[in-house]
């Protein structure tokens, strides 16, 4: 079918990024300083013991997290941004995530909690310095786009810090208010007509290499859930008996099911007859409402089948969440180019569960989806890739390394997301059969010629 090319300059850089060096200096000094207060209350909210302990073979001891996260500082900011020699060499090969996998890294000769804390408040000092001084006019320093990445790195991790805690055993040692209800329901579904739109980013100062260039997709006429599965709608693809049937699930998706002997979300229990999750230390009856979380993509893709529907593409998604079909434009954010308010979307911790299914009104996307950011992570159809054009900057091993068929996107952040890393064009991946990250999805349909 033909297609009119999309107009590209509706990625226009909006009023909000066309920010000058100082305003960008400040928001990354704010960005730095938010990112580690958060690590700071993850990284004291345990003992020494538990610091160093591994709390799942899939995630680092949190001390691990911790001097990686000033080591990349260190690497990124002092040496490569300001020159300055290296502190501590000797550590480089420790908190080398390519080095050493996960599983392993309780063995290293790690710096100690109080080690690492020294280190990282020590890296930070001398980078604020920095931050004031440098320069902004090479290609790291310009838009204070180095900053603006660390402060994401860090972010990054204080979610796999938080996915780290969700995974310990033992007493809850974090706390948070509850999140908004739901209000005034959405229909259930949206239809999205056929055409062109601007997926990625050239301008947006911050945009990691995985979400560059901005380039016209067209996609097909297709219809998406306006809010995101909640455990309801799981429990009864469960109760039709969704975990027993082979021909719902891929031929790789039913090994996984049959090998982790899978029979309903991560962390949710029998509780008699009814099932209750545990959720940071806490067990609570299942919120039927609230988005489901802790699915792997095997999991989603088979109750979408189940469901006689399928996950969106990553294009349909961010088609859904960023194109307002009134001005043509691709939004930053699904309601527009404002950074997200707590009005808008359960970003940052802030809350330490996902809120029902209909809740942020404000956030919706110009066709009407709700809660595409914020909340759950969603699961796309598609493979990580680069786009044509792609370029890798600053280093090849943030995105370029993972491109390829072993990993699925996924769209939209989580509760657990901090805002500095998340917008309508960021990308997040991870193996299929992955469930301790906080992902749920939403689901779509062919809708045919609109
Ligand atoms: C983008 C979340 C998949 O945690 O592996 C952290 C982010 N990259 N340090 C990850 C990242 C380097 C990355 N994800
Ligand atoms: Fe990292």
């Amino acid at each position: 079918m033909p297609h009119p090319p999309a107009d590209t300059s509706s990625d226009d850089l909006p009023e909000f990024l066309r920010a000058s060096r100082d305003e960008l200096a400040k928001r990354a000094y704010e960005a730095l300083e938010r990112a580690r207060a958060r690590t700071t209350l993850l990284t004291d909210a345990v003992d020494d013991t538990d610091l160093v302990r591994q709390h799942s073979p899939l995630m680092s001891p949190l001390v691990w997290d911790l001097a990686h996260i000033a080591s990349q500082e260190e690497i990124w900011l002092l040496r490569g941004v300001g020159g300055h020699e290296p502190m501590r060499p000797e550590i480089d090969d420790l908190y080398d995530a390519f080095r050493h996998p996960r599983a392993s890294r309780p063995q290293l000769p790690l710096l100690s909690p109080a080690e690492a804390r020294g280190y990282a408040h020590e890296v930070r000092g001398r980078v604020l310095d920095l931050l004031d001084r440098a320069p902004g006019d090479d290609p790291l320093t310009r838009d204070a786009f180095a900053f603006g990445m660390i402060a994401q790195h860090e972010q990054q991790h204080d979610e796999t810090m938080l996915a780290t805690h969700q995974l310990r055993a033992g007493a809850p040692v974090i706390d948070a208010p509850e999140p908004p209800g739901a209000v005034d329901l959405p229909p259930t579904e949206v239809v999205i007509p056929a055409g062109s739109f601007t997926m990625g980013t050239s301008t947006h100062p911050w945009a990691l290499d995985n979400e560059r260039p901005a380039h016209a997709v067209h996609v097909a006429a297709f219809a998406l859930d306006t809010t995101p599965v909640t455990c309801g709608d799981y429990l009864r693809f469960m109760d039709d008996g969704g975990y027993d049937d082979p021909r719902l699930w891929t031929t790789e998706g039913w090994e996984h099911r049959v090998r982790d002997e899978l029979t309903a979300p991560g962390f949710w229990v029998r509780d008699g007859r009814e099932w209750a999750r545990r959720r940071f230390g806490v067990l609570e009856p299942v919120p039927l409402g609230e988005p489901v979380v802790h699915v792997s993509w095997f999991e989603a893709d088979a109750y979408a089948r189940w469901a006689g529907r399928r996950l969106p593409t990553e294009a349909e998604w961010e088609k859904a969440a960023r194109h307002d079909p009134a001005t043509g434009r691709s939004r930053t954010y699904p309601w527009g180019d404002e950074p997200p308010t707590a009005d808008h979307a359960n970003l940052g911790q802030r809350h330490l569960r996902p809120a029902a299914a209909g809740a942020y009104p404000a956030g919706e996307s110009a066709y009407g989806v709700r809660q595409m950011l914020g909340d759950v992570w969603e699961w796309t159809s598609s493979d990580f890739t680069g786009y044509p054009g792609f370029v890798a900057w600053p280093y090849k091993e943030y995105s370029e390394v993972f491109f390829g068929s072993d990993y699925k996107v996924l769209r939209g952040g989580s509760f657990g997301a901090d805002e500095v890393a998340c917008r309508g064009t960021f990308r997040n991946w991870d193996y299929p059969q992955r469930r301790q990250i906080f992902a749920g999805f939403r689901t779509a349909r062919d809708a045919g010629p609109v």
